[in-house]
């Protein structure tokens, strides 16, 4: 047995127990007379002790040979510690070590295994077997497990049937690029990586199983960002004979039951607001709630008094710092900068402080009049003290500004505390969104999503304001500002279906060639149905208040796609080339 407790069990109950102990060597301190040795292991630490005055010289010697990470096993008597401490739970004892053996040495690790590293990301991501032995990241990894397996419990509890789909398989239209596996046996062919399993869990409720799950990995080809891995997780649901509400209602279900059984929160039941109320009052389709600091439009307001640059804005849009009139000239300038840096791109901001003894100042004193700009303050319901911040243009990218804007605010004020769980559903979103450079619309969620019943008519129009205002029964969840899941119901309807290809620019032939199975599976009984993925790496950095979802996968790539552990991508031999057909063309 090479362990009796881990090193997280033993407590001052335990004293005058023989144990053994196996892990891995944390901090080492030698006193001449006296060493300890932090002893590590996924559960916890423990103190090894060696006192001259006790310990055989020979085991001394062992101890002294001791670096940072050498593998350990420890056999002694638990006593209680002279100097206790809080910090860890077994800090009322320590282990008075009679046996000790070298399981394995180890180099000087590059950075040190501890919750503030000196490691910089780059070596982290390359020693990732070292930063995942952190406890910090070791428990996210392990939150990570508890969440597949609750997420596994409850929806086994409901009926659902955990279901493989194909990682092979030809190339499903979510959005962004497909990555691809050349054929070696059929010459010429590529299999593409899903982008999910969307095609095939509609084809099982064609084959009638009704409730489908799967924690499945989920290949793109996008950019990548601090919520956004090249291959992810998503938990992939799919339902028969449902109801947009029914779908909401069940995963609220699954949401409030991970939240409650992990981190022993109740949630209240989610608050619901359409795409186009998100989007007026927040300018998101995933506005963080837990904060307000809402969109007021002022377009009526301020345009003809003379300011060109709101009487040329299609709106002028404004957000009610709250307690932000004292921000200096520079404080305000540095915001200026900030929204007019190129990933923001406003062309400037507009502000009006309404000062604590009620006199007003702002940037546009020369255009507008107290009373003008009091009205302003007045529609924003800013109280002496408040600051106004504007920004004006085309309607959808200044609201994307200002929810920048917003989002920044809620930073610099600590409005958006961790800690705090704000859910929403966003439903009702469009069902078609237009690509100004391709010059032809394309599906808001993917092809497959079904327009209201209501709006189907529409779908003969035209006219691109009536296309664009076809809503479809689509929705996300979105929890503190971040998109945790999205889904739909689907079009069950093959006629429907063609319907939506041409609409979206395909061809019956290449909407044939694309999707003629599920097509094809339509017109054998396909049932309503439904359903949604989650992000799990998402959820999993959320519900931790963390924005990163690379903390919580355990071996993430970097921004540029590669694994800086394993060195991938990488060249391939000539001769794997020549089997699989595929010739390098340097460009
Ligand atoms: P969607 O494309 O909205 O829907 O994806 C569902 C959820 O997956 C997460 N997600 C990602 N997480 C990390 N890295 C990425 N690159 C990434 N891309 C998406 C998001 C998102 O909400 N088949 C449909 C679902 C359906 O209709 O049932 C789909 O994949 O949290």
């Amino acid at each position: 047995m090479y362990r009796t407790h881990t090193c997280n069990e033993l407590r001052l109950a335990d004293a005058g127990k023989t144990v053994t102990l196996a892990g891995w060597a944390g901090t080492i301190r030698d006193k001449g007379g006296l060493l300890w040795i932090d002893l590590r292991d996924r559960y916890g630490i423990t103190q090894l002790v060696f006192d001259e005055n006790y310990t055989a010289p020979e085991l001394f010697d062992i101890a002294r040979s001791v670096g940072r990470e050498f593998v350990l096993q420890a056999t002694g008597t638990v006593i209680e510690r002279a100097s206790k401490t809080t910090k860890i739970p077994t800090g009322d004892i320590e282990i008075k070590v009679e046996e000790i053996k070298i399981l394995n040495k180890a180099k000087t690790p590059p950075f040190t295994i501890q919750d503030d590293t000196d490691g910089g990301d780059e070596l982290r991501m390359k020693y990732r077997y070292l930063d995942l032995r952190r406890q910090a990241v070791q428990q996210n990894i392990i939150f990570r497990s508890n969440l597949a397996i609750e997420t596994r419990k409850y929806l086994a509890g409901q009926g659902f049937a955990e279901i493989e789909t194909p990682f092979l398989i030809k190339s499903t239209p979510e959005g962004a690029r497909d990555f691809v596996v050349p054929s070696r046996m059929n010459q010429g062919q590529f299999y593409a990586l899903p982008q999910s399993p969307q095609t095939f869990k509609q084809i099982l409720m064609v084959a009638g199983f009704d409730k489908y799950f799967q924690i499945v990995k989920c290949f793109r080809d996008e950019d990548l960002r601090a919520d956004r891995q090249p291959e992810f997780t998503q938990i992939d649901c799919e339902m028969s004979f449902v109801h947009q509400e029914d779908i909401l209602n069940t995963f609220e279900g699954l949401t409030k039951y991970l939240f409650r059984t992990i981190l022993g929160l109740d949630l209240p039941d989610f608050p619901r607001m359409s795409y186009d109320e998100a989007m007026q009052r927040f300018g998101s389709d995933k506005p963080d709630l837990r904060f307000g600091m809402e969109f007021t439009d002022l377009s009526t307001a301020a345009k003809g008094k003379g300011f060109q640059v709101f009487d040329s804005a299609e709106t002028v849009l404004a957000i009610n710092a709250h307690g932000c009139a004292e921000y200096t000239r520079k404080q305000v300038d540095e915001l200026t900068e900030w929204v007019k840096r190129p990933q923001i791109g406003a062309r400037g901001l507009v502000y009006v402080r309404y000062n604590t003894d009620g006199s007003i100042k702002s940037s546009v004193d020369k255009f507008y009049s107290p009373d003008d700009l009091k009205g302003w303050l007045d529609t924003c319901g800013a109280q002496p003290g408040d600051l106004l911040l504007v920004l004006c243009g085309e309607t959808d990218a200044t609201r994307k500004q200002l929810s920048e804007l917003r989002l920044e605010m809620g930073n610099r004020l600590g409005l958006r505390k961790p800690g705090d769980f704000k859910p929403l559903w966003v439903v009702d979103f469009p069902l078609l969104e237009w690509d100004e450079e391709a010059g032809r619309f394309f599906a808001m969620h993917h092809p497959f999503t079904s327009p209201k019943q209501a709006d189907i008519p529409k779908m003969e129009s035209a006219d691109h304001a009536t296309l664009k205002g076809i809503r479809a029964d689509a929705y996300d969840l979105v929890l503190n500002g971040v998109e945790i899941g999205g889904g739909s119901i689907r079009i069950h309807d093959r006629d429907l279906q063609s319907r939506n290809f041409r609409l979206l620019g395909f061809t019956p032939e290449e909407a044939e060639a694309q999707f003629g199975f599920l097509l094809g599976a339509f017109e054998y009984g396909a049932p309503p149905h439904g359903g949604i993925a989650f992000g799990f790496d998402r959820l999993a950095a959320v519900m931790n208040g963390a924005n990163s979802i690379r903390d919580f996968i355990a071996f993430p790539k970097n921004n540029q796609g590669r694994d800086m552990m394993i060195d991938a991508p990488d060249a391939i031999k000539q001769e794997q080339l020549d089997e699989l057909g595929v010739r390098l063309v340097s460009k």
